[in-house]
């Protein structure tokens, strides 16, 4: 690439020895993308790459992308399309194409955008420094999409955003083909990282100042590996006591048991919180949905929940307009919402993705009712998130302080083990990264506020 740019005079003699090439890498879609993203980054950093703020400045831009709905896969185009003004002004320029979109849309990107450069699937990014080295013999679009039954990035850690946070990344794929979703196809088959390699991840991050981490899969909890399945490997990490928070992201209902629920009793680092994703409240439509459990199970796996764990925090993902879904049938959903009270709740409307078996239906719901059910799940929803949030003014809470509020400059945010955003005055002698005790003085949409005790 360096020659390249002293050959085209983009670099002036003089200033060549100094020229560190940039790169731009934008995320869209979950926090896997987020943590792939960071293993790019630790790849180009290998390269030589310096980490670029601004996208004009990049000599390589990767857009790391998400398939889930339509609109996320509009939304990528459109930024596409306006970066092909950076690629004119700057012949050299890389764009490149990262995440489930490469893997799932590579035939209509090459077709539509003639601009981009590489395309690369989730797990082909082992294979940048290659290209970048065959880019620079001038050789058009360089495209990877091939699926692994093997690449866990075991060896490889990625180039953390400073923070409180670290993400890690336990399994990839999904082996559960829900009827609506894209990710088995974008992302392939389950396999997992070994336990080895993750507790030397989570022992490396603590050096580096992270308080809190948060594991990471599709389906995390069906991590399986000859050394133990997940409730083993939450044992290990919670034994880390300097590890202060401990959470993990998504299991998928069928795979929580008692073994995993014991675990997070025995271990006050791990956070008491889970993401129990509901989809539908209909026991047909969540046979459709191939969810592989029904209304009552779901119900009596939150009783068993809170019996373990009775003030664990609760949230979930939610789908309306599935095709065939009737009234009666989204009221069932409601009728679910109000007897778990989810602390908190993502909510969509039904998007075709091509190629599923749910895209095959023939009775899909039109989008005028699609909105009129998402406005009303998310009104239903906002009144629980804020009659929960109020059960908890007057207690005493504590608080990771992670950042400043975006409201003022003199206020802290962070989360409650419960993941229940608080925002409170700041306090001279504590910094971000310190727990503090927090009486809870008022409550507002999903937010807490308080002062510090
Ligand atoms: N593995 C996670 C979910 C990953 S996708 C799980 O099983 O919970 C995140 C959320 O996007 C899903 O929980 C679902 O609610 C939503 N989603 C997935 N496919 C969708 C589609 N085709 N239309 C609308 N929402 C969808
Ligand atoms: Fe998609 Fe279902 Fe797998 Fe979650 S469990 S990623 S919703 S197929
Ligand atoms: Fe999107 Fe792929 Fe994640 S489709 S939600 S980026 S696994």
């Amino acid at each position: 690439m360096l020659q390249e740019l002293k050959e085209k005079k983009l670099i002036k003699n003089n200033q060549h020895s100094d020229y560190k090439l940039k790169y731009f890498v934008e995320t869209y879609g979950c926090q896997m993308n987020e943590y792939d993203s960071e293993l790019v980054g630790n790849i180009l950093g290998d390269l030589g790459y310096s980490k670029s703020t601004k996208i004009e400045e990049a000599d390589a831009i990767f857009l790391n992308t998400c398939s889930i709905r339509e609109k996320a896969e509009e939304t990528v185009h459109n930024r596409l399309d306006s970066l092909a003004y950076l690629k004119k002004k700057k012949k050299h320029l890389i764009i490149g194409v990262l995440g489930c979109m490469a893997q799932n849309l590579k035939d209509v990107l090459l077709e539509s955008k003639p601009y981009v450069d590489v395309i690369l699937g989730p797990d082909s990014y082992r294979k940048l420094p290659e290209i970048i080295k065959f880019r620079n013999s001038n050789i058009n679009h360089i495209v990877d999409t091939k699926l692994s039954k093997h690449e866990i990035y075991d060896d490889l850690f990625p180039s953390r955003k400073e923070g409180i946070n670290a993400w890690i990344s336990i399994m990839r794929g999904c082996d559960k083909f829900c009827t609506f979703c894209i990710v088995p196809f974008t992302r392939g088959r389950e396999r997992s990282r070994s336990i080895s390699s993750i507790v030397k991840e989570a022992k490396n991050i603590l050096k580096s100042g992270y308080q809190e981490i948060t594991l990471l899969g599709q389906n995390v909890n069906s991590y399986k590996t000859p050394e133990g399945d997940f409730p083993i490997l939450l044992d290990k990490l919670g034994k880390i006591k300097s590890i202060k928070r401990i959470r993990y992201t998504s299991p998928h209902p069928r795979d929580i048991d008692e073994d995993l629920l014991k675990i997070m009793v025995k271990h006050d680092n791990i956070c008491n919180q889970i993401h129990l994703p509901l989809q539908a409240g209909s026991s047909r439509i969540l046979k459709r949905m191939n969810r592989t459990y029904t209304k009552e199970e779901f119900l009596n796996l939150v009783d068993l929940i809170r019996k373990y764990i009775p003030d664990c925090g609760l949230s979930t993902d939610i789908i309306v307009g599935f095709p065939g879904e009737t009234e009666e049938e989204f009221q069932e959903t409601l009728e679910v919402v109000s007897k778990v009270k989810f602390d908190t709740a993502f909510m969509f409307k039904y998007s075709s993705r091509p190629g599923t078996k749910a895209s095959h239906y023939t009775d899909h719901i039109s989008e005028e009712v699609k909105q009129k059910r998402l406005q009303t799940l998310i009104e239903f929803q906002q009144n629980i998130s804020l009659m929960n949030n109020r059960k908890r003014i007057g207690l005493n809470l504590d608080v990771l302080i992670e950042k400043e509020s975006k409201k003022s400059a003199n206020q802290w945010a962070g989360r409650i083990e419960n993941n229940v955003w608080v925002i409170f005055d700041k306090k001279d002698g504590y910094k971000i990264g310190d727990i503090v005790n927090v009486n809870i003085i008022d409550a507002q949409g999903i937010s807490l506020f308080g002062n510090i005790n």
